[in-house]
């Protein structure tokens, strides 16, 4: 890995063994981008790249000279205002109403490693080896506003981060409108766009389109995340597959409103933007102050989606999620929501824990409805005290007796809202989110608090770490269960009132940092109704999370496929529910729901109780598989197979890492009469070793299972042969593949 300044043509170039990211001062002082893409070699001189030529309707920078137009040329960080027509990556007003800016560059750095970025959830590095970052600082001459371009590039991988640090080192009030963390001018647009969008319970479904003059964009305006769009986005060529061809991923380490679009000019050239979305973002920079952008992280490959995916998962896994849990196989656990609701007692809780610990879980969450007067979801939240009626022995009392069963246990909290029918709310009905002299929205019966006010942050710590401290807790589930409206902070001046959105999600950061770090053992687990929230921003302080309330195995085929193009298995949650099925009501086999579920860090949504004898024998095999399994489950090297999106079949495997040992998950939706002969080519494997299939006892060498593939027909398909077990719709079987 290197980064190179060549001083005589100003010429940036930041490579490693996979990519090269070229970048050269242009006449006007600006960053014109050069090149991104597969590695090609150094050499002093690119300028050939930055191509100009004199079009009609077009303006010019130079007097007498009708070649230089930013109109046409691809840019690192272009202004508004400019010749550049297109979409500026920053706004800036300043105090005289222009929003005219001229970013110039001024001077440059290059460290080893990489810098955290205050306040917010980033990619970091263990050693300074493993990384180097350039900072480019760009000046304004007329406002001194500096912005200063953060770039890191890993040591090995198509890996690289972007981020923008403003400063302003002038004298005036400048009101930032748009600050995005990353542009990037690609000099064609023959790509396709695949995005992670759905809605409540049916997340992170892969959309695909194909570029055309004008914007294509993704984007939240709801305050989190959402369920509707991931901040996460592929652009590949046509004909790039999950084995091979160009992609670039595109993720964004931000939890709150975001935007990430593609531009294609009458040129066909590609303006990539992401970061903060600027309809509902303003922020006020006052003299001295300082703004720094979420970072941005771009993934480039040559050998198709699948690798793509295993550089994020690979990513995320280690230089993102952190902490105790990071590495570590995550407990087997029981949740009560689905078993319960709302409706339980302290002894209730007991027998479906004690069922659970028989079965081989290790932990016990205990969902909503423990705290206050929370019955059912009009009332409570803002309470973080149990409610005696349910459990007269407290939160410390049941997780006492839970440790006492031999498990873990695991408590639900939704910090950042509250119930206008609770105690915490009647003593601080000011702390919500609310526009004066205006009505309310609410959502599940519930107002967001204003976690842009460092008081109310400050009153909810207080509360779960008091808990925390108290009682034996090994997991924390954080909920949050509706988005935000009238987006207003009664604690801030109103030319302040652009920054809530913002501040909201730095609280919510500054909370989880500092559970986090009084109880670094506690394994947190982020939820927004599902997959809400779930992004890379939430994966720094909460290695795994909820990624759909959708339980159903069928729906989660195409939810977890769609999630594992950027998130690593480790960080899904996934669970056994029971059928029917209580979002869906379908049935499905036992075995099917944990033959999904095994590709998570896997959990029961049940009470164990209510199984037969029979299906309670199934459901200890099924532990104890994971049990065995799950280092190479959540921590293997995985491949998507065949696409739920694309028929009637789906498939992943997951391979360790001394590629001996590999699992395939092969799914059937429906049945089929007398269907066709079908096979899956693996991956990943090591050619040379025979690997035994303990679904069959065959054994084959890796090099057929790849090519030739993995014979998935169905020997019941047609006629039922006698002492064979028929299919059923909703098949799945897991091929243990070890050598
Ligand atoms: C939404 C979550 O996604 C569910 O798993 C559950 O925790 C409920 N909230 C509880 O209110």
């Amino acid at each position: 890995m290197n980064i190179v300044y060549h001083e005589n043509t100003r010429t940036f170039h930041l490579y490693n063994d996979s990519i090269s990211y070229i970048m050269t001062v242009m006449r006007n002082g600006h960053l014109g981008q050069l090149y991104f893409g597969k590695r090609i070699r150094d050499k002093e001189d690119f300028s050939y790249l930055l191509e100009t030529c004199e079009r009609p309707m077009t303006s010019y920078v130079y007097e007498n000279d009708r070649t230089f137009s930013l109109e046409h040329i691809r840019q690192e960080y272009p202004v508004f205002g400019s010749t550049d027509y297109r979409q500026p990556a920053v706004d800036i007003r300043q105090e005289n109403g222009s929003r005219i800016l001229d970013l110039r560059y001024k001077c440059h750095v290059i460290t080893g490693g990489k810098p955290a970025l205050p306040g917010l959830p980033a990619t970091y590095t263990e050693t300074d080896s493993e990384a180097q970052t350039l900072t480019v600082t760009l000046e304004d001459p007329v406002t001194k506003i500096h912005a200063d371009l953060l770039y890191t590039i890993f040591a090995r991988g198509g890996i690289l981060t972007r981020s923008v640090r403003f400063a302003n080192l002038g004298k005036e009030s400048l009101l930032l409108g748009r600050a995005m963390s990353l542009c990037l001018d690609l000099p064609d647009s023959d790509y396709v766009w695949q995005q992670l969008s759905g809605c409540w319970a049916r997340e992170c479904h892969i959309h695909t389109r194909n570029l055309e003059p004008g914007i294509s964009s993704i984007g939240s305006m709801r305050g989190n995340s959402s369920h509707e769009h991931n901040p996460f986005l592929v652009l590949k060529r046509p004909n790039t597959d999950e084995r091979m061809g160009e992609a670039v991923g595109f993720s964004l380490i931000y939890s709150g409103n975001f935007r990430m679009q593609a531009e294609v000019d009458a040129h066909d050239t590609l303006r990539i933007l992401a970061g903060i979305d600027p309809e509902t973002f303003e922020w006020k920079l006052d003299a001295g102050e300082t703004f720094q952008t979420p970072e941005a992280v771009m993934v480039y490959t040559d050998r198709g989606l699948n690798h793509m995916s295993q550089t994020f998962h690979k990513l995320y896994q280690k230089r993102l999620a952190r902490g105790y849990w990071r590495d570590k196989a995550r407990p087997i656990l029981n949740n009560n929501w689905e078993a319960t609701y709302f409706d339980f007692t302290e002894d209730r809780l007991i027998e479906i824990a004690s069922k659970a610990k028989e079965c081989g879980a290790e932990l016990f969450v205990l969902d909503d409805g423990w705290f206050g007067a929370r019955s059912n979801d009009s009332a409570g939240l803002g309470d973080w005290k149990a409610n005696r009626d349910r459990l007269p022995n407290g939160i410390s009392g049941l997780s006492e007796r839970i440790e006492q069963l031999g498990m873990k246990f695991g408590l639900w909290f939704e910090p950042e809202m509250t119930n206008k029918d609770s105690d915490f709310y009647r003593q601080h009905p000011d702390w919500i989110l609310a526009a004066p002299s205006r009505s309310q929205s609410h959502g599940r019966n519930q107002y967001v608090l204003d976690f842009s006010r460092k008081e109310v942050v400050e009153a909810i710590y207080g509360q779960m770490s008091d808990i925390l401290g108290q009682a034996k807790i090994s997991y924390i589930k954080w909920d949050m269960n509706r988005s935000i409206t009238e987006c207003y902070s009664a604690a801030w001046p109103a030319d302040r009132q652009g920054e809530i959105y913002h501040r909201y999600i730095l609280g919510v950061y500054d909370l989880y940092d500092r559970l986090t770090r009084e109880f670094p053992q506690v394994l947190f687990e982020s939820c927004a109704s599902g997959g809400g929230r779930f992004d890379p921003g939430m994966l720094y302080f909460a290695p795994q999370g909820w990624i759909s309330d959708d339980s159903d195995a069928v729906e989660r085929l195409k939810i977890q496929y769609g999630t594992s193009l950027c998130y690593p298995v480790s960080s899904m949650g996934t669970h056994v529910s029971v059928t029917p099925n209580h979002q869906v009501f379908r049935n499905t086999p036992l075995h099917t729901r944990a033959n999904v579920a095994y590709f998570g860090t896997f959990g029961y949504e049940l009470d164990l109780n209510k199984l037969t004898p029979e299906e309670n024998e199934e459901v200890k095999r099924q532990i104890a598989f994971m049990k065995k399994y799950r280092e190479v489950l959540q921590f293997g090297t995985f491949y998507r197979l065949k696409s739920p999106f694309e028929g009637n079949e789906a498939a992943w495997m997951v391979v360790s890492e001394d590629q001996k040992t590999a699992l395939v998950g092969w799914y059937r939706i429906l049945n089929c009469v007398n269907g066709s002969y079908t096979r899956v080519r693996l991956e990943g494997l090591n050619p040379s070793y025979c690997y035994r299939n303990a679904y069959s006892g065959a054994c084959h060498f890796g090099d057929e299972l790849m090519h030739a593939g993995l014979i998935t027909s169905d020997e019941t398909a047609g006629q039922v042969p006698s002492g064979v077990k028929p299919c059923t719709d909703f098949e799945s079987r897991i091929y243990v593949l070890e050598v």
